[in-house]
């Protein structure tokens, strides 16, 4: 990719215009891109592997993808692909305002929930002012940031989490979003939700406070967050969840949040009208009437999170408990490790860009995987230290 951060064609001091490029605003330039978990296919084609052959647990799907019922529910909507979707996803809606017992115009849809993070911060955010986020928060949340010229806080994290008292600290009057990720994006940190509605309601009313909850579902139902109901109480609450993850809709790009009605009708004026796609409303309300899948997956997810955990033990790494459908691991040359992974055919996830150089992100995932993937990692981590070595 063209790093344009130090575009050399921005040569006013050379005595010409800049071309387009140059004229892009500097924060736009300045945003380091996303980089996200290695495709399969291009694995596959680097090092001449059958993309089956190939383990990816590299960004937080559900390695069981959607249920039965889902697919069905896609092959039927298939036949409605000539027409535009439904832009005010009436179905999906209705479905999750009963879901959560709140009104439908409390409901924006995205394509992922990371539209939703991004209308928040488009509806929000002008050039010069400022968000607030946690040092290891989920990188999206900078990015939107830096996209609409405001300005990142990043507050310093307290055993990898979400320092709360400290992210309250952090704000002045030009705060206009803080995000809080619960379970937390690398790290898999977690926060009871009573610590979670003292925060919102300790922060001033014109600051829009983003809990996003995108691995809820992966929670046990006693630790399963209520946020969702404390909309009518807090107006500048915004929760996001998710299908991409334990609904294993990742590939159709669908999410949602829910919020005070007025600030979804800001989110509705910013977004495009057919955001989210007519599969991916068909799967995702397909996905929400078909519990019991949920549920296995949470069951597969847990069982395997031991094996990790075990496996991680038996071969002397340290790694941080984790809520989600992942977990980091700290192996050292993260980097090293991470490549010789890849050779080994198995893709993960490193975390340098988090500010986490040491370790590496993994997705849970099924058992046989899980094997695979360890079986890997000891053999990667000798083979890194043979080349440090040598
Ligand atoms: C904490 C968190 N929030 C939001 C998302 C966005 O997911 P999606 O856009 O697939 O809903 C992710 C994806 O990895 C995430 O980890």
């Amino acid at each position: 990719m063209t790093d344009l951060r130090s575009d050399t064609r921005d040569t006013a001091a050379a005595g010409r215009a800049p071309d387009a490029p140059g004229r892009a605003p500097e924060y736009v330039r300045a945003i380091a891109p996303y980089v996200g978990g290695k495709p399969i296919d291009e694995l596959a084609r680097e090092l001449r592997l059958d993309p089956l052959s190939i383990v990816k647990l590299a960004s937080n799907e559900n390695p069981r993808g959607p249920g039965p019922r889902v697919r069905e529910a896609v092959a039927a909507a298939a036949a409605e692909l000539p027409r535009y979707p439904d832009g005010n996803g009436y179905a999906l809606k209705h479905a999750l305002a009963a879901r959560h017992a709140r009104s439908m115009d409390e409901i924006v849809l995205g394509n992922g929930s990371n539209d939703v993070l991004e209308l928040v911060a488009q509806a929000f955010l002008r050039p010069g002012d400022e968000t607030v986020y946690s040092r290891h928060a989920f990188i999206v949340y900078p990015l939107a940031t830096q996209a609409r010229g405001a300005r990142g806080i990043e507050v310093p994290a307290h055993r990898y989490g979400h320092d709360l008292d400290a992210m309250r600290a952090a704000i002045t009057p030009k705060t206009r979003i803080v995000f809080v990720a619960n379970p937390n994006n690398p790290t898999g940190t977690w926060l009871a939700a009573g610590a979670i509605e003292a925060f919102v309601a300790s922060i001033p009313r014109d600051v829009v406070v983003v809990v996003d909850e995108a691995y809820d579902d992966y929670l046990d139902p006693p630790q399963r967050s209520p946020a969702i109901g404390w909309i009518g109480r807090y107006p500048h609450l915004v929760v996001t969840r998710t299908f991409s993850k334990a609904f294993g809709l990742a590939g159709l790009r669908v999410g949602y949040g829910v919020m005070d009605r007025a600030v979804a009708g800001l989110l509705n004026r910013v977004r495009q009208p057919f955001n989210v796609n007519a599969l991916a409303q068909a799967a995702a309300l397909a996905a929400l009437a078909d519990t019991g899948y949920v549920e296995e997956s949470r069951r597969i997810n847990r069982e395997g999170m031991r094996s990790l955990e075990e496996g991680f033990a038996a071969l002397g790494l340290e790694w941080l408990a984790s809520r989600g459908n992942f977990v980091l691991v700290r192996v050292g040359d993260a980097m090293r490790v991470y490549q010789a992974l890849l050779e080994r055919g198995v893709i993960v996830r490193p975390v340098a860009n988090y500010g986490l150089p040491e370790w590496l992100r993994v997705t849970v995932g099924v058992p046989a995987e899980n094997a695979r993937f360890l079986t890997a990692l000891g053999e990667a981590l000798a083979a890194a230290r043979g080349s440090a070595d040598g």
